[in-house]
């Protein structure tokens, strides 16, 4: 365990296999205490990727990925058979944790895709291992790529603002909305970070102002319930955010929230751009058939450890909502930015790819 002040947070590592254990940053610590957990058991694993101790589509497809490489390792099974039944098993396990980030699905089917083509039970632990490796390291260099397409689009002196946390923290390392935010400093660029708080889980504030206030970037804090005053104010240039999938039509769902700073930011003439990498498309759902996740009410009726709000009321908690492609100003992938109208432009890039 080490205290948050010793490391750039964009090279923090949020989830890592290390020694045939899956060891990742137990982000429902966070801000306050900076704490690695280990796991030699893909059932940890999914558990963790429940209770947002690994969270933010990205991380928890590498997560997933990293799971099903575990489930290699305990796997009993002596033929080539037994071990894809046995990593069967566990891939439905993993993938019924979290239903909306389309990473997750991604991750663990480029597992079995793997595993399918091995020839000995020897061969598909090894090879899936790499395959999650790979993943991760590739992770950190598409954020990278996505950050610099993305940094062209914002100006010195700009004050850009965030919903949820896309940084590090949300990814294996650098961040996807974050990686654009520091590309653009990186650049040259003097710019200013509005971040929501993003309740009820507050990733906001737990999170994104950890990330970069620990950057050293010139980072404020609102509530939610701020952003009408700060755009109708002009305290806000730009918006940047995630996204948890993002449909053929431009239709993207991220963090609870998003939707309503889109539409302020409309309203306003704001240019609201979304960061995410091609592995967060999803070329095959209607964005009517997308699950969206509800998660328990305790989290909106308690802040930590303290009740807020009556026992036994009816609670609505959806951890995430729509944004239509005609709020949307621009997609930003590592291929490249995507613009309206995006059927088109998200199809090129794919080509592109
Ligand atoms: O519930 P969470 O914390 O997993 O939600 C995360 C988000 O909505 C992020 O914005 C999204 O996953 C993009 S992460 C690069």
């Amino acid at each position: 365990m080490s205290h948050p002040d010793q490391e750039n947070t964009s090279l923090l590592r949020t989830v890592e296999w290390k020694n045939n254990k899956v060891v990742m940053i137990d982000q429902t610590k966070l801000p306050n205490e900076l704490v690695f957990v280990e796991f030699d058991d893909y059932h940890q694993v999914a558990n963790a990727i429940q209770t947002l101790v690994v969270r933010g589509a990205p991380a928890i497809g590498v997560s997933g990925a990293m799971g099903l490489a575990l489930a290699g390792l305990q796997s009993k099974g002596d033929t080539t058979e037994e071990l894809i039944e046995d990593l069967e098993k566990a891939r439905k396990i993993l993938y019924e944790t979290r239903p909306t980030a389309v990473n997750l699905g991604w991750g663990l089917d480029k597992i079995m895709k793997i595993a399918n083509q091995g020839s000995s039970v020897d061969q598909i632990k090894k090879s899936i291992i790499e395959e999650a490796k790979k993943m991760a390291e590739d992770d950190i260099k598409i954020n990278k790529e996505m950050g610099k397409n993305g940094s062209v689009l914002f100006d010195n002196n700009d004050t850009i603002m965030t919903h949820c946390n896309a940084g590090s923290l949300a990814t294996v390392g650098y961040g996807t909305a974050l990686g654009v935010i520091r590309a653009t400093k990186e650049s040259g660029k003097t710019i200013k970070v509005i971040a929501t708080e993003t309740r009820p889980v507050q990733q906001g504030s737990r999170l994104t102002a950890f990330e970069l206030k620990h950057d050293g970037f010139d980072v404020s804090l609102i509530p939610d319930t701020a952003v009408g005053y700060s755009m109708a104010n002009k305290l806000v240039n730009k918006v940047v955010v995630g996204a948890d999938r993002i449909v053929r039509t431009g239709h993207v769902f991220n963090k609870i929230g998003t939707y309503q700073v889109a539409l302020i930011a409309k309203q306003h003439g704001i240019p609201f751009y979304v960061a995410a990498p091609l592995s967060t498309f999803d070329m095959k759902t209607d964005a009517n058939d997308v699950i969206i996740e509800m998660r328990k009410g305790s989290e909106v009726t308690s802040i930590g450890n303290k009740k807020t709000a009556p026992d036994n009321i009816g609670v609505i908690n959806p951890a995430f909502d729509m944004t239509p492609p005609e709020l949307i100003s621009g997609i930003i992938t590592e291929k490249g930015v995507a613009k309206p109208p995006y059927e088109e432009s998200i199809k090129k890039l794919f080509e592109a790819n």
